[in-house]
């Protein structure tokens, strides 16, 4: 089969799966094979004359990036299921096809939340800190005392595909699940028993929060001063969504004054930069934005943001077009 006249680019090196389905298609494939995130001005020059992108969630694919690549530029296939760093506006107006990777990195995203609400709740990482470093001479009876969780109140704020996977996990430990969002899930309410509240019911009920919710503008600092204060004082917070739904400068005054037990994050306000604070606390878990690194789960966003981008280009309608509007204008 003859491969598609197109010149495409791949930000970054992704699971080889992925690179295979673009190098059978598509004539031209260059990968940014230099293991760092490229910089705006790197983007710029290497997006010139390209039919299609491959991004990741590093990259902010915006209108100048988009006219820097050119009037040709058919697609782009971003490496992801959340897309708040593609102007999905931008390429519209442009005719550019955008799309993402949902359902392949679900239950990994979702078992990563309950990593994470293990490990702040069991003090698995402080005490990891502490054996390591000689300091356990004996056990203890108030030694690393954490929160149950059998039993207790899990929030899910943000019950979509993620959110209700993390709550189906719940039923394993006899917990109560409580939900907030704009449209009901009646699926987690009759076969979990979940019940959907307010956000502030959400807050101040539950023993566990975590956060589903996409990075919108309605979305961003969910989570400031005010929501902290409405927790309780034994909840932790968990998110595996987005940093910049959480007000991080209040969430390590919250944490310092008490407002909450403890939090548990995988993604950052200012992504790779982490807040000084968060980084001086012990009641705080951090991981470096993992919650889909699988292998098999990366290999599946790779085939997926491939074949998106294959179909885009060669006139099919790619599976998991975010903006469906474009193909009536292109
Ligand atoms: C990861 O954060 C993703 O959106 O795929």
């Amino acid at each position: 089969m003859a491969k598609l006249a197109f010149n495409i680019y791949v930000t970054r090196v992704i699971p080889a799966p992925g690179l295979e389905i673009l190098r059978q298609h598509i004539a031209r494939v260059e990968v940014n094979t230099a293991d760092h995130i490229l910089s705006c001005e790197e983007l710029l020059q290497k997006v010139k004359g390209r039919d299609g992108l491959l991004p990741l969630l590093t990259e902010h694919i915006d209108g100048e990036v988009m006219d820097a690549a050119g009037p040709q530029l058919k697609i782009i296939a971003n490496h992801a299921v959340g897309f708040d760093n593609i102007d999905v506006k931008a390429a519209t107006e442009r005719g550019i096809m955008v799309t993402n990777t949902p359902g392949v990195l679900t239950d990994a995203t979702a078992d990563h939340a309950w990593a994470l609400l293990f490990a702040i709740a069991r003090r698995v990482v402080e005490s990891d800190k502490f054996t390591r470093a000689g300091k356990y001479h004996g056990w203890g009876p108030m030694m690393f005392l954490g929160g149950d969780i059998t039993g207790r109140t899990l929030g899910i704020v943000g019950a979509g595909r993620i959110g209700a996977t993390v709550a189906a996990r719940a039923g394993g430990f006899n917990m109560h699940v409580l939900y907030c969002d704009e449209v009901p899930n009646p699926k987690i309410e009759q076969e979990l028993g979940a019940k959907k509240v307010s956000f502030e019911e959400l807050l101040r009920d539950s023993d566990f929060v975590s956060v589903h919710v996409p990075l919108f503008p309605s979305t961003h600092h969910l989570f400031n001063e005010k929501s902290f204060k409405l927790m309780k004082k034994t909840a932790y917070l968990i998110n595996t969504s987005r940093g910049p739904v959480i007000d991080e400068a209040a969430l390590v005054q919250a944490l310092k004054q008490g407002d909450l037990a403890g939090a548990a994050l995988d993604v950052y306000e200012e992504e790779p930069k982490i807040h000084l604070g968060l980084l001086a606390l012990e009641n705080v878990v951090l991981t470096p934005h993992i919650a889909s690194a699988t292998i098999e789960t990366r290999t599946k966003m790779a085939t997926m943001a491939a074949q998106n981008l294959v179909d885009g280009l060669s006139g099919k309608r790619p599976a998991n077009l975010v903006n469906p509007e474009v193909l009536g204008k292109a």
